[in-house]
């Protein structure tokens, strides 16, 4: 025998023990700890074992995990445990068994220590790393400071910037839609969060230390948030850098009694219950937490809008004629009260957000032993200490709730129809819901609204590349590689 093939012999050997050793181990762990708790009175939820998680490697490796859990969902029903070395895991489908993860006390079910790898990222005086009072105050400051009354006074900026922004396009070209979207999200991030002082001077700074900052997200910062990797390195500079930026910024504003009407004033004028005024480390991390939570999201549900839209031109067709009726009505006068009639192209985005979410579940601890009851009313006991995943992509593709889920249909969401409501509570979950509901959804929706009406009116577009995937590889999913698109740039006329 050859001297490399005695070699690859020999590794094919060491790799067969190795896999050997580690699922023994691994068959061994889940053994001893996949017990029901005793103090559970209901029966435990189906367990999915080691052999039949194993034997779904392939798929989840061909397929990925939507199609991997789908699998689950369809053999187990919507609520089953596994368990994955010494964690157990319970999974929830469907908004029936959803309400006890959404609405449950903190002493029932909460986020716990799971987003700890948050706290170097967005510093030591906010979120995860203050107690669950600080934290739910402060939420209450996103809360006030995105409600519909302020977000009147975010037209305007984030119209300027739209305009300016795509001004710059030729009169014809190919451009990377995900790139595009991308950076004019963090524009109007800069101008309505961070405020005027950040977006004239240092926009270019800020773009590239957020890029730091979103390195923190990642499996090594997610399991080890301090482990001294370089990406955890290069995302404490950054934060670093962007809390001086915050300071200087608070500190001027303050030396000159200027006051503007961005989200950080409102988050540095915000007061805690018992009167004490925000800290200038507290109100630099809120902000970086706040850009941080709606950039990504944002992004990702106006590029799968664009890749959605151009592909079924049916839909594109009445987009663009509600725009010419805006028009006829409004000319080219954009406010909120005009965006709030584009309807048809509020359930566009709202479809893209359910075919395309920019997770696969939402993530929580039992803090005691939960019962869920099921749609068929079977009771499940869930046992303190279990993590749980709320499946919303599997929810938002339930066809006992949405009918052809498959099919991007905005329709759905339309009088009469009105999929999500009919549903009930929690059938449309990319926006989280509880205690927990994202306070961003009206500005997401206001700032994608704005950037979509602006492209459709000036530009006529066509997808280029195929209809993207979803980007498995990356912790908040995305459309993978580049959504390119061609423009030409058009006067929408409205007659
Ligand atoms: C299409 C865009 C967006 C999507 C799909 C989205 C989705 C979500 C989801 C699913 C949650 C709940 C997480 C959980 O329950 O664990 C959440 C929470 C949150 N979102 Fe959004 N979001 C979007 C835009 C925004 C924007 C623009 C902002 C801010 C300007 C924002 C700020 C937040 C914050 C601060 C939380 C945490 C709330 C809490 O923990 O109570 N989001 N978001």
């Amino acid at each position: 025998m050859h001297d490399s093939n005695m070699d690859l012999t020999m590794d094919a050997m060491w790799l067969f023990l190795a896999i050997f050793l580690i699922t023994a181990i691994i068959i061994k762990i889940a053994n001893a700890r996949v017990t029901s708790d005793p103090g559970c009175t209901r029966p435990p939820p189906p367990m999915v074992n080691i052999i039949a998680l194993l034997k779904l490697l392939p798929t989840l490796c061909t397929k990925g995990p939507e199609v991997t859990m789908t699998y689950l969902y369809n053999r187990f029903g919507s609520v089953f445990t596994t368990s994955f070395l010494w964690k157990r895991i319970s999974f929830l489908v469907g908004p029936e068994v959803s309400s006890l993860f959404f609405q449950g006390s903190e002493s029932e079910v909460s986020q716990g220590n799971m987003f700890e790898f948050t706290v170097p990222m967005f510093g030591p005086e906010n979120g995860f790393a203050v107690d669950y009072s600080t934290r739910i105050q402060e939420i209450h400051f996103f809360i006030d400071a995105l409600r519909p009354s302020q977000l009147r006074s975010h037209v305007d900026p984030m119209l300027r910037e739209v305009e300016d922004y795509f001004a710059k396009w030729g009169e014809e070209g190919v451009v990377d839609l995900k790139d595009e979207l991308n950076q004019i999200l963090m524009l109007i991030a800069s101008r309505c969060l961070l405020g005027n002082e950040v977006r004239e001077k240092l926009f270019g700074e800020i773009y590239t230390l957020f890029s730091g900052i979103e390195e923190g997200v990642n499996l090594v910062s997610f399991m080890l948030p301090y482990f001294p990797v370089p990406a955890n390195h290069r995302r404490d500079k950054a934060r670093i850098r962007l809390t001086e930026i915050v300071y200087d910024i608070m500190r001027s504003r303050k030396t000159y009694g200027r006051v503007e009407q961005d989200v950080l004033q409102k988050l540095m004028d915000s007061r805690y219950k018992d009167g004490r005024r925000t800290t200038e480390a507290a109100v630099a991390g809120m902000i970086i937490a706040l850009i941080f939570a709606g950039k990504h999201t944002s992004s990702n549900v106006s590029t799968w809008t664009g890749a959605c839209l151009l592909t079924h031109t049916k839909f594109l067709d009445v987009v663009v004629e509600e725009q010419r009726e805006i028009m006829r009505k409004y000319k080219d006068k954009i406010d909120y009260n005009v965006l709030s009639k584009m309807e048809t192209l509020h359930s566009s985005i709202k479809e893209a957000g359910r075919m395309h979410p920019a997770t696969l579940g939402l993530i929580r601890q039992t803090q005691k032993n939960i019962t869920v009851r099921t749609k068929e009313g079977t009771e499940y006991g869930i046992p303190k200490g279990d993590t749980l995943v709320n499946l919303v992509m599997l929810t938002s593709k339930l066809s006992h709730i949405y009918k052809d889920p498959e099919v991007y249909d905005p329709y759905r969401f339309r009088p009469g129809r009105e999929e999500d409501k009919v549903g009930g509570r929690f059938s449309y979950a990319i926006f989280g819901g509880g205690s927990h509901v994202c306070p961003g959804e009206a500005y997401a929706f206001l700032q994608i609204k704005i950037i979509w009406s602006h492209l459709l009116r000036n530009f006529e577009l066509k997808l280029t590349s195929p209809f993207p995937k979803t980007d498995w590889s990356k912790f908040m999913l995305e459309p993978k590689g580049k959504v390119l698109v061609n423009y030409k740039r058009r006067h929408l006329e409205s007659n």
